[in-house]
C-alpha cells in the first residue's frame, strides 16, 4: 500500500532527506487527508498563517484535543507544569512574553545575550580542548549537545551539578513534540508528564532558593521582577523557566551539528569560514533556511473558517506548518535547494515568524556562529565518516544522533 504524504513525512527512514516529500507537498499548499490536520507547506502561506490573529497556539482550542499526540496530560489539574507561552495565545502570551523578555533582550536588558561572549568563547574553547582523539569523535556528544545546553543552564542559573539531571527531563519532553503515529501516546504522555513533574518540583525548588538569595541569572531576575506587568506567579513563573530551558535544548543543538553536516558537505564553504570568521553570521541564516532544527510546527489551530489557496479549513481544525518546506519553495527562494550564504536575501522561516517567533533567537545565534567558526578554524582537515549520519526519531524537531568526525589534529 502506498503511505500517505503525512506518513511518509514522520517515517524514519525518510529522515536523512525530507525535501523531496516537501516538493511533493508544495504541489497541494493546503493539503488534507482523512482526519489528519490541514498541512501547509508554501512560503507565503505559512507565512501568513504565522501572522494571522485567528489562528491559536492553545491546544484547547482544538475541537477534538483528545487525540492530539502533543496535549500535555494533567496540565489542567495541577501537578504538572501547565503550558508555557509557546502554547498561549494573546492576550496573557504577549503579557508572560514581555515579562521574560525584560531580564533577557532589549530594551530593558540589551547587554544581556551580548554580555555572555567571554562565556560562550571559554565554553567552545573548553569543549574543543577536550575533543580526546581527534581521528574519530562524535560531535554530538562531545560538542553540539553540551555547549548549548551548558549555556541554557548558566543564564538561567541551574547550578552546574544539577545539569545531568535536567538533560535527562528536557531529552524526554523534547521526545514528546514528535507526533510520531506509531507511538503508544498514553505511554508517551505518561513520560513527558512525568518529566513535566519532576522538572516543576526541581524548578519550584531553585525558585524558591532565588528568592531568599538572588544572583545575577535570569531566574532569579524573574522571581524577584516587579514591572509594570506586575510579577509572574509561581506557575507561570516555572512554566516559562521549563519553556525557556527546553526550548533552549534540542534546536541549537540541531543546528550546530546541521551545521557541521552541511559545512563538511560543502568544504569550498567551510574553507571560507576558516579563513573569515566574519562569514559566520550569513553561514548561520542561511542554515536556518536550508536544514532548520524545526522542520515544522504542529501546534496551531484555527479560531475561525480560514480560507486559503481556495481551501476552508474550519474552525477548530489542527493545521501544521511546514516551515523547513516553505524554506524551499522556489517561488521565494531561487535555486532553494543549494546551500548559499551569498544568497542576498534570506528570510527564512527557521526561526518562525509573527507574536511567537524565537524568544531567544539571538542567542541560538550568537551560539552557532560561535560554534562554527570555531569548529572551522580549530579542526584540521576534518571530514565525515558517514553519510548521512544516523538521525533521531523525532520529525520536528530534527537532526543527527551522531556525527562522526575524524580530522588530522586540532589546532591550538
Ligand atoms: C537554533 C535554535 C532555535 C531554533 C531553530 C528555534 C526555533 C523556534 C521556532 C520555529 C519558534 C516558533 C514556534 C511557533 O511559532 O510556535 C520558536 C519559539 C520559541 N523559542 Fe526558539 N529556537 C531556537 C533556540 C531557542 C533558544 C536558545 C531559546 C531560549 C533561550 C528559545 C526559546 C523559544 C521560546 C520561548 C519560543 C516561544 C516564543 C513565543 O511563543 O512567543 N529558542 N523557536
Amino acid at each position: 500500500m502506498t503511505q500517505s504524504l503525512l506518513h511518509r513525512i514522520l517515517d524514519y527512514a525518510n529522515r536523512p532527506d525530507p525535501y523531496p516529500i516537501y516538493e511533493e507537498l508544495r504541489r497541494t499548499p493546503v493539503h488534507h487527508e482523512a482526519d489528519g490536520p490541514y498541512v501547509i507547506s508554501t512560503y507565503y502561506e505559512i507565512r501568513s498563517l504565522l501572522h494571522d490573529p485567528r489562528m491559536s497556539s492553545d491546544a484547547r482550542n482544538l475541537a477534538s484535543h483528545t487525540s492530539d499526540p502533543l496535549a500535555e496530560p494533567g496540565s489542567a489539574e495541577g501537578g504538572a507544569l501547565p503550558p508555557g507561552f509557546l502554547k498561549l495565545d494573546p492576550p496573557e502570551h504577549d503579557r508572560l512574553r514581555r515579562m521574560a523578555n525584560r531580564p533577557f533582550g532589549p530594551p530593558h536588558s540589551p547587554r544581556r545575550v551580548d554580555g555572555m561572549r567571554p562565556e560562550l568563547h571559554d565554553i567552545v574553547t573548553g569543549l574543543i580542548d577536550g575533543i580526546g582523539d581527534p581521528g574519530g569523535f562524535d560531535l554530538v556528544e562531545q560538542f553540539s549537545y553540551p555547549f548549548p545546553v551548558t549555556v541554557i543552564c548558566r543564564l538561567l542559573g541551574v547550578p552546574r551539578e544539577d545539569e545531568a539531571r535536567f538533560h535527562v527531563w528536557a531529552d524526554t519532553l523534547a521526545a514528546s513534540l514528535d507526533p510520531d503515529p506509531d507511538a503508544d501516546p498514553a505511554e508517551r504522555g505518561k513520560d513527558a508528564h512525568d518529566a513535566r513533574m519532576e522538572l516543576g518540583m526541581y524548578l519550584a525548588g531553585l525558585i524558591e532558593e532565588r528568592r531568599k538569595h538572588p544572583g545575577e541569572d535570569m531566574l532569579s531576575q524573574l522571581a524577584t521582577a516587579k514591572g509594570g506587568d506586575g510579577a509572574m506567579s509561581t506557575m507561570e513563573l516555572l512554566s516559562t523557566a521549563a519553556l525557556l530551558l527546553i526550548a533552549g535544548h534540542e534546536t541549537t543543538v540541531n543546528l550546530i551539528t546541521n551545521g557541521m553536516l552541511t559545512l563538511l558537505r560543502h568544504p569550498d564553504v567551510l574553507g571560507r569560514l576558516r579563513e573569515d570568521p566574519r562569514l559566520a553570521v550569513p553561514i548561520v541564516e542561511e542554515l536556518l533556511r536550508f536544514e532548520p532544527p524545526v522542520q515544522l510546527v504542529p501546534q496551531r489551530t484555527t479560531l475561525a473558517d480560514i480560507e486559503i489557496r481556495g481551501v476552508t479549513i474550519p474552525k477548530g481544525a489542527p493545521v501544521w506548518l511546514v516551515l523547513a518546506s516553505g524554506n524551499r519553495d522556489p517561488q521565494r527562494f531561487e535555486d532553494p535547494d543549494r546551500f548559499d550564504p551569498d544568497r542576498p536575501d534570506i528570510q527564512h522561516l527557521g526561526l518562525g515568524s509573527g507574536v511567537h517567533s524565537c524568544f531567544g533567537a539571538p542567542l541560538a545565534r550568537l551560539e552557532t556562529q560561535f560554534a562554527l567558526a570555531e569548529l572551522a578554524r580549530r579542526l584540521e582537515n576534518p571530514r565525515l565518516v558517514q553519510d548521512p549520519p544516523p538521525y533521531r526519531q523525532n520529525a520536528v524537531l530534527r537532526g543527527p544522533r551522531q556525527l562522526h568526525i575524524t580530522c588530522d589534529g586540532i589546532r591550538a
